[in-house]
Parts: C-alpha cells; sequence; structure tokens
C-alpha cells in the first residue's frame, strides 16, 4: 500500500480517538458541551469518515477501474491540505463561538483549504475512474 495511502488511514483512527474523547468530554463536561458540539462532529465526520474514504478510495477505486491514480502528486497535496484544514477548523472553533475573535480568520482560512481538498479528492476520482 502507498505510504501516503497509510497515511490517511494513521490519521482517520487519530481522529476517530479525538473526535471520540471529545464526545466522552461533552458528557462528563456538558456545561461546556456548547462550545465543543462541531469539533466533535467534525473529527468524526471530516476526520474519521472523509480521511478513511480518502485512504479506501485512493487504494481500491483506480484497482477497481483497471487504470492508476490519475494524480499522485493531487493525492499528496490533498493528504496535506485536507490535515491542516481540519486540525485549524477544529482547533479554532471554540473560540469563535459566541463573540469576534481572531480565530475566525484561521476558521475561514482552514474551512477553504477543506473545501479545497475536497475538490481535489472529487477531481482525482473522477479522472481516475471510467465506466467499462
Ligand atoms: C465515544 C463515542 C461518542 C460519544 C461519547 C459521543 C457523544 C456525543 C455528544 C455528547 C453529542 C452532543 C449531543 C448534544 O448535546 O446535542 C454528540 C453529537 C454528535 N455526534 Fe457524537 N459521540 C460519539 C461518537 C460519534 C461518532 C463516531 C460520530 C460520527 C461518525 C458522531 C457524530 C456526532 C454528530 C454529527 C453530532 C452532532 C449532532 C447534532 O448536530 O446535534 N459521534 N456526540
Ligand atoms: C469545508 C468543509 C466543512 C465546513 C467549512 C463545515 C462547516 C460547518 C458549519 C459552519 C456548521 C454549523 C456549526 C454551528 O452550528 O455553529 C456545520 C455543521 C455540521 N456539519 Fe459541517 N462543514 C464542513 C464539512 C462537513 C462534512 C463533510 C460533513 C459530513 C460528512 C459535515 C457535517 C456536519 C454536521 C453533521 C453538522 C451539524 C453538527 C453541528 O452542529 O456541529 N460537515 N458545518
Amino acid at each position: 500500500m502507498e505510504s501516503v495511502v497509510v497515511w490517511y488511514l494513521r490519521m482517520s483512527l487519530i481522529y476517530f480517538v479525538a473526535g471520540a474523547a471529545v464526545g466522552v468530554g461533552m458528557i462528563l463536561w456538558p456545561g461546556e458541551s456548547g462550545y465543543f458540539v462541531t469539533v466533535h462532529a467534525h473529527l468524526n465526520l471530516l476526520g474519521f469518515m472523509s480521511m478513511m474514504i480518502y485512504g479506501v478510495g485512493y487504494h481500491i477505486l483506480p484497482k477497481f477501474s483497471g487504470r492508476h491514480i490519475y494524480s499522485p502528486g493531487i493525492m499528496k497535496v490533498q493528504f496535506w491540505l485536507a490535515n491542516a484544514g481540519l486540525i485549524g477548523m477544529a482547533v479554532s472553533w471554540p473560540f469563535t463561538i459566541g463573540e469576534a475573535s481572531p480565530f475566525e480568520y484561521l476558521l475561514m482560512l482552514s474551512a477553504f483549504m477543506t473545501l479545497i481538498s475536497v475538490v481535489l479528492f472529487s477531481i482525482n476520482i473522477l479522472k481516475t475512474v471510467k465506466s467499462v
């Protein structure tokens, strides 16, 4: 398995543990949970679920189509954008709840990085798969 694919899977599982830990934290400290629901939801859905789909998708979908991945370069760039974007969103989100804060800029930047990573994944897979 290609090393970047293994890293997608590793990061997915790290986000799974982090997302579940934040979930347990929200149960233990319900008074603070409002700051963390969005972090929890995205660590699990963008981190665990999406990152797992990126890794498994990049490994399996080219094989299903009998082709090589369209762009190994995009696969690597997307890895960094997806991780930097998600970590930036997860770190900044709790500080942006309620009042205006400089963390909003980090949140916006991170959200755009995440969006670009989603677009890159979609292009890379669409250019890879073909019907028979
Ligand atoms: C140890 C495991 C988990 C615990 C203890 C946990 C706990 C929680 C808690 C306490 C909330 C807030 C509920 C509320 O006050 O509205 C929540 C929300 C949420 N959780 Fe989890 N969770 C866990 C795993 C997961 C996983 C694996 C996923 C997705 C793959 C997930 C997705 C969500 C989502 C999307 C919300 C937000 C729902 C909404 O918008 O109301 N959680 N979770
Ligand atoms: C560029 C990527 C994304 C951005 C910038 C983003 C942003 C947001 C924002 C601003 C909210 C509202 C939070 C609030 O109530 O204050 C939200 C909620 C939510 N998003 Fe996302 N999202 C992204 C991707 C995704 C993806 C890929 C999924 C699922 C696979 C997802 C699932 C959810 C869910 C379940 C909620 C409701 C839970 C909550 O209240 O936090 N999001 N998202």
